[in-house]
């Protein structure tokens, strides 16, 4: 009889639930015992973990976060951290841990694969951004969520005549905001990988409001850069280097509303993004993926990451999915800017 730990790293999203129940209806088929670490990295290195059975992911498919528990540990910034974590691979004499996280977490199973340990992946991020997957789950409950918000912010945009700013998650990359964004018809959509322009920005609701519209959206990802820096709430940086973005919004807000004279307001969506029950599509997915990581571990090929592609499950190297973010192309926002204005 085998072992297979699991954990959930990094920002929680919609859907890690379903790839805990789909790793343990899985394994169950094998004989497998299932150990889910808590808290991510931080369970691993100190062995905390729970027994996950039949009776621990009955009822968890339609639940929001993860009932692992999740954190930004980070065991190669303890000296010992990696002892720690070989320590209780011994001693559970696991036969392998699925690893489920976005590009800090996946960074650290390809890591310890590489220093021996038998680790799979499996790509959680609401922001989309891991290369090597056409989709992360977590991103369709994120923009259906945003964009539900932008329609809502119309209404009260409209009635008032004024320019509404949505900041909206997405630290490097910015699907979230374009897409919903694209959903929602946002009237400009700004994200980090292009610079904020602020005359153009202006100019283009200047030019709306002189065509008789009377309010506009702005959709706007946290990660977008004014003047070639990113606006954070504080400089305190996390294990893996990451700073807390956040006030984008108001700092465009202010400039929008003292260079076109139009009255506005921002709105900050933070975790309501992140939060509740996933979309039938990230359940799905989820899903399958929970499933394929237990076959990759049956095959024993270890050091992979389980991946969309197109509408089949495949699987990738861990270090081809973490090398590089996937960024929103170029061509992309262009053919998203025809709808600016
Ligand atoms: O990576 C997902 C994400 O939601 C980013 O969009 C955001 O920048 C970050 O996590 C915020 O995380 P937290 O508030 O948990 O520190």
């Amino acid at each position: 009889m085998g072992k297979i730990g699991i954990l959930t790293g990094g920002g929680d999203c919609p859907g890690l639930n379903s790839v805990i129940r789909a790793v343990e209806r899985t394994s169950s088929l094998e004989k497998w015992e299932v150990l889910g670490f808590r808290y991510g990295w931080k369970g691993v290195m100190e062995n905390e973990f729970m027994v996950v059975d039949g009776k621990t992911v009955s009822g968890i498919l339609p639940k929001g976060g993860t009932i692992l528990g999740t954190s930004r540990t980070n065991p190669y910034k303890d000296p010992n951290g990696l002892e720690k974590v070989k320590k209780t691979f011994e001693k559970n004499q696991l036969t392998a841990l699925v690893a489920v996280g976005g590009e800090d977490t996946l960074g650290v199973a390809s890591k310890l694969f590489k220093d021996g340990l038998p680790v799979v992946g499996v790509p959680k991020t609401i922001d989309n951004d891991l290369s090597a997957t056409d989709y992360t789950f977590g991103f369709d409950t994120a923009i259906n969520i945003v964009t539900e918000c932008i329609d809502r912010l119309h209404t009260t945009a409209e009635s008032h005549n004024r320019v509404i700013v949505v900041e909206i998650m997405g630290r490097h990359a910015g699907w979230i905001a374009l897409e919903s964004g694209i959903a929602g018809g946002a009237d400009v959509i700004l994200i980090p990988e292009v610079p904020i322009e602020i005359k153009e920005v202006c100019d283009l609701i200047k030019k709306r409001h002189a065509r008789g519209k009377t309010f506009s959206i702005v959709a706007v990802a946290e990660g977008a850069k004014m003047a070639g820096k990113d606006i954070t709430l504080e400089e305190k940086k996390d294990q893996f280097g990451h700073v807390r973005l956040g006030g984008i919004g108001q700092t465009l807000a202010e400039l929008i509303e003292k260079n076109t004279g139009f009255e506005t307001r921002v709105t900050v969506l933070g975790h309501i993004q992140r939060g509740g029950t996933p979309s039938a599509f990230d359940r799905v997915l989820g899903t399958r993926f929970g499933v394929k990581a237990v076959e990759l571990v049956k095959k024993k090929q270890f050091g992979q990451m389980v991946s969309l592609a197109g509408t089949k499950i495949i699987s990738v190297p861990l270090d081809q999915a973490t090398g590089e973010l996937k960024l929103v192309p170029k061509e992309y926002y262009d053919m998203a800017k025809i709808f600016f204005g």
